[in-house]
């Protein structure tokens, strides 16, 4: 478990995670409104190598951010808070993403497509509120 004071401090694990995650990886944030899942999500695209801007994809489902000159293609973030099925995320593609060995995913709201993942291996992250910040703790 590690303390996360502020969402700097956020953006900086998530680019020391970066260097850990490999190609195929699955990586779910667990944790309630608002506890950084975004915000990691950025620190770790920047520690990818990605420089454009990354934006919640709460209303989009499915971000698709290119890596270049990496052995890793795409980062690809999903987030479910507004899925109303699953269909919907098969709809856009995600299988040809969730798994595959040029990708990492990142999924905020893993818990909403618990169907989509029981057959693959990921790795899991929860960050709670806490009186210091956040607490962030790999599963
Ligand atoms: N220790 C911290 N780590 C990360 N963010 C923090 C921290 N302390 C405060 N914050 C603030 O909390 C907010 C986290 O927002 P963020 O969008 O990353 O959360 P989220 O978990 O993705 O939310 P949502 O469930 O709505 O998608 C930011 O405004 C950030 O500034
Ligand atoms: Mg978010």
């Amino acid at each position: 478990m590690e303390q996360i004071k502020n969402e700097k401090q956020m953006i900086a694990y998530g680019k020391k995670l970066a260097r850990e995650l490999k190609p195929g990886n699955i990586l779910c944030l667990s944790g309630e409104l608002g506890t950084g899942k975004t915000t990691l999500t950025k620190g770790i695209a920047h520690g990818l190598g990605i420089k454009s801007e990354v934006l919640s994809p709460t209303f989009t489902l499915m971000n698709v951010l290119p890596i270049k000159d990496k052995k890793i293609k795409n980062l690809v973030h999903i987030d479910t808070y507004r899925l109303k099925d699953e269909e919907e995320l098969l709809d856009i593609g995600v299988l040809d993403y969730l798994g595959a060995p040029d990708t990492i995913c990142i999924i905020e709201w893993p818990e909403k497509i618990k169907n989509l993942l029981k057959d693959k291996r990921v790795k899991k992250i929860k960050i709670k509120h806490s009186d210091a910040g956040r607490d962030i703790k790999i599963i």
